[in-house]
């Protein structure tokens, strides 16, 4: 039978709680498979309440085991339960004390969500709503409590109990030698979805971290045992992003200890609880031989990222779940932030860019686009998504250029000041920066309504004689479902006039729009700016630092790109320009391969790509990035309709050969300066491997007749992850001689790291052959794969269904079959991640029409499936829509 789509929640139908919870106590006795939890609440009538109005609490699940109101057993009358609701009839007007006795089993939580098992270890989930699957409650962000939690667990089992908060007491329990406990208090009030609880047997290591206040703060990451010297690099950056958060948003932390624990089990990245962040073991743990740069930078922002949220989260935390940008886009904007300023600032923000346009702008042009702040949603943990956390952060980082540093900083010291303690709305954020600057920012507000991303286009016209350039600019936003019209929106363009002189020109004024310093500030759907005392036709850089998350159309040459590409001096652009040179040149080259014909690179792109590879000036990071060409999804992107995923990999392909060929003597060289010595995990370190891996990565396209030997040699030589999983890809991608052998190497070496495994998968998966559909099958049968590992199965199937577009996307849709019987079967384990993995179909009306019907009937055969979780059927009607 077909599952009903769940009730939509509005927005505009938010309304407080009728009652608050103030006080939670709970007892937690653990067991693999009945835990018996006891929850005393502390609950108060709000004074808008008439006396006598029902209590209606959330429950997930749940067997009911005892209920009593100030101590005495309620009547079976005066109550009702299900296993998802409880609900008192006529509670106490006056506060009152409810205690819940509920059996919960974490062994059979298969979706990790609530209380469940990693290897043995007792953890918790409660974002969004997971705390309902441990005990009735009012399980909403608004509600905040002051907690105490006991946990009790055999000693054996479980040597180790976290809570949030402090740790109060602990010891073994009266009676039962077997069993310990501990007690932890948290005394900052908080929502049931910052709750947590860890119990285990695990290693860990210890460090101490002194607050500006001189506050002494005990750290400590907990890790499988045999784990722990791999611990370095996330403490490291734990007690950075501690004094980083100090220095420049005057944030400090405030309890005695901050406690990180590493699961191998879990849905997302990292969740932020108070006092007890808990990851995803993938953004704790790393050393050279398992963990590559990326994973490095990755965990380096990830444990940022967690504990910024201790203030933009937990002290000050949502009212609702449609207020999740709040918390999301903001926190990512500070962990970029850190990372800027830890890293090389414009190779952050490339990187940045490339993952806002690879994930969240398909995202925002199809059928799951949706606003930064979501007015429905039918599950709120379909909104985790790239536009809620990364176009999120968008919007807070043009807040900033509008109100300037100054003001921004400003804005957030009230922000931080007026809400600390509250659960609050982007409305009241955006007041705090109005106040401060004394701007209007209802117009700006419309980032957080509207979805789709706006597409500016610029014309411009040079007028010698009256030494004027001019400007015409329109901003549109294609229709999307449920949203037929769009309305402009406050847009800030960053950018400057180069001259011949490969300089920033001056003018005298501008007429047409607001100028503020460097920036040009649009709001209407069409303008006509024109700058006077503009000596020469300028070289125009538009959007610098990628000032606003828009498409931009302004026809250029490409003598004028290739010129930017040289000398633009803001490096976002700079890098954008050649990027762009690039899409030109490879979008020829895809409507070349449809039409059958040769497939000739530019030579002007060659030429530009050249003098970066030899331009010893630059920073190697940002070489590296200029380097990579625009990926197969960023293509068909461009394209936009009637997609060919295949033409797209023969462009691909052509101009990475013929880059390689006309540079080989330079990549040669660029080869041969690879850096030996002790292995360092830094920018800078990691920048030169980045360089000489794409050079080789050119190298292995070449038609040198060596190219498969220095692979393989590189391959195994490597002496750190990086370079290793570098060459392995080579081989392995461009199916050359030693693929086979290096692939049974790499497993045999990494056999006992799970991580390093999970690369070895997805380096399969995502290879661009015509046998990887077989060879991924295969892989899911393998004894090292386990379907309820989520991060094992986004590994194979989700890196296949994202990461290899040609594959997927095959003529004869049997890569979409394969995606869709995952997602079926792992929907009725964890409808989390089969929800997630369903994405990857959101842009199935881009393809051309055979692979589109294709597309749709895996969707339609997901749709008709039977008990489809609320989850996966909220993505698949969007789709099909
Ligand atoms: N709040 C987490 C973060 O972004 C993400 C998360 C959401 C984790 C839901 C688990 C469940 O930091
Ligand atoms: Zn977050």
């Amino acid at each position: 039978m077909r599952s009903d789509t769940a009730p939509a929640i509005r927005l505009e139908d938010y309304s407080p709680a009728p009652y608050t919870i103030e006080a939670v106590a709970l007892d937690m006795q653990l067991a693999p498979k009945a835990t018996q939890v006891h929850a005393r609440l502390t609950i108060r009538r709000l004074t808008d309440t008439l006396p006598g109005t029902p209590l209606v609490l959330d429950g997930g699940g749940l067997e009911l085991t005892s209920l009593s109101v100030n101590g005495v057993a309620i009547p079976v009358e005066s109550y009702t339960v299900t296993p998802d609701k409880l609900e008192l009839l006529s509670p106490p007007s006056e506060p009152f004390e409810l205690e819940i006795g509920t059996r919960i089993d974490p062994d059979a939580n298969t979706q990790l969500e609530g209380l469940y098992r990693s290897s043995g270890t007792y953890c918790t989930q409660c974002e969004a709503e997971g705390f309902r699957r441990i005990t009735y409650f009012l399980d909403r962000p608004d509600v905040l409590a002051v907690y105490t939690t006991r946990i009790e667990a055999r000693k054996s089992e479980a040597p180790i109990l976290l809570g949030n908060g402090n740790p109060v007491e602990s010891g073994p329990v009266p009676d039962k030698p077997e069993r310990h406990f501990a007690i932890w208090h948290d005394p900052h009030p908080k929502p049931s979805y910052l709750f947590a609880m860890v119990a285990g047997d695990l290693a860990h290591v210890a460090d101490s971290f002194t607050t500006r206040s001189g506050r002494n703060v005990d750290l400590k990451i907990y890790v499988e045992h045999g784990r722990e010297d791999k611990c370095d690099w996330a403490m490291d950056s734990l007690k950075r992003s501690m004094r980083w958060d100090e220095e420049v948003f005057g944030c400090e932390y405030d309890l005695d200890v901050f406690n990180i624990v590493a699961v191998s089990d879990f849905n997302m990245g990292a969740m932020e609880n108070k006092g007890l962040n808990i990851f995803n073991d993938k953004y704790v743990l790393a050393d050279q031989d398992t963990a590559t740069d990326q994973d490095y930078a990755n965990i380096e922002a990830v444990i940022a990222h967690e504990y910024f949220h201790n203030w933009t989260g937990n002290r000050i935390t949502c009212r609702d779940w449609f207020q999740l940008c709040l918390k999301e886009g903001l926190t990512v904007f500070r962990d970029q932030e850190f990372s800027s300023d830890m890293r090389s600032r414009a190779v952050k923000r490339i990187s940045d860019v490339r993952l806002l346009k690879s994930h969240q702008f398909p995202e925002d042009a199809g059928p799951l686009a949706h606003p930064v702040r979501p007015r429905k949603y039918t599950e709120i943990n379909n909104f985790y998504t790239a536009t809620v956390y990364e176009k999120g952060a968008e919007v807070v980082r043009m807040l900033k250029t509008l109100v300037g540093a100054d003001g921004f900083k400003a804005g957030t010291d009230l922000y931080f000041q007026r809400h600390d303690g509250e659960a609050t709305t982007i409305e009241a954020f955006l007041a705090c920066f109005a106040e401060v600057s004394g701007q209007d920012l209802s117009h700006f507000a419309l980032w957080y309504e509207q979805a789709g991303t706006p597409l500016v286009e610029v014309e411009s016209s040079y007028d010698a004689t009256a030494q004027s350039l001019t400007l015409q600019i329109s901003q549109e936003i294609a229709p999307l479902p449920g949203q037929a019209d769009s309305k402009p929106a406050v847009i800030p363009i960053r950018f400057g006039l180069i001259g011949s002189d490969g300089a920033d020109m001056s003018f005298d004024k501008v007429e047409g729009a607001e100028v503020r310093q460097d920036c040009l500030i649009l709001s209407q759907r069409r303008q006509t700016v024109r700058f006077s005392g503009v000596s020469e036709r300028p070289a125009l850089s538009l959007l610098r630092g990628f000032s606003a998350p828009v498409k931009l159309h302004a026809p250029e040459k490409d003598q004028d790109l290739a010129f930017r590409a040289a000398h633009d001096s803001d490096p976002f652009n700079r890098w954008q320009a050649s990027q762009t040179l690039a899409t030109q040149s490879l979008l020829r080259l895809v409507r070349a391969a449809e039409a059958g014909e040769e497939l000739v690179a530019d030579s002007v792109v060659l030429d530009v790509f050249g003098s970066i590879l030899s331009d010893g000036s630059l920073d190697p990071a940002f070489r590296a990035l200029s380097l990579q060409l625009p990926g197969e999804a960023d293509l068909a992107r461009e394209i936009g309709k009637n997609v060919d995923p295949t033409a797209v990999l023969k462009a691909r392909d052509a101009l990475r050969a013929a880059l390689g060929s006309t540079h080989m003597d330079l990549l040669r060289a660029a080869l041969s300066q690879r850096e030996s010595g002790p292995f360092d995990p830094g920018a800078e370190a990691a920048g030169k491997r980045a360089l000489a891996n794409q050079a080789l990565a050119y190298f292995a396209a070449s038609d040198a007749s060596d190219a498969a030997l220095i692979v393989n040699d590189l391959f195994d030589r490597a002496d750190n992850m990086t370079d290793r999983l570098a060459a392995l890809t080579l081989l392995v991608h461009g199916d050359l001689p030693g693929a086979q052998a290096a692939l049974e190497a790499f497993r045999n070496r990494h056999e006992t790291s799970s991580l390093a495994l999970d690369k070895w998968f997805m380096v399969q998966a995502t290879a661009p052959l015509s046998s990887t559909l077989e060879t991924v099958r295969d892989l899911a049968g393998h004894r090292l794969f386990d379907e309820n590992n989520p991060n094992r199965v986004r590994s194979l199937v989700h890196a296949f269904a994202t990461g290899n577009p040609s594959q997927f996307g095959r003529p004869d849709g049997a890569g979409f079959s394969f995606v869709a019987d995952h997602v079926l079967a792992l929907d009725a384990r964890n409808p989390q991640v089969a929800a997630r993995l369903l994405t990857c179909f959101r842009s199935w009306r881009a393809y051309e029409a055979q692979r589109s019907s294709h597309a749709e009937a895996a969707l339609q055969r997901i749709s008709e499936a039977e008990n489809l979780s609320r989850d996966s059927r909220d993505i698949v009607d969007r789709c099909l829509q």
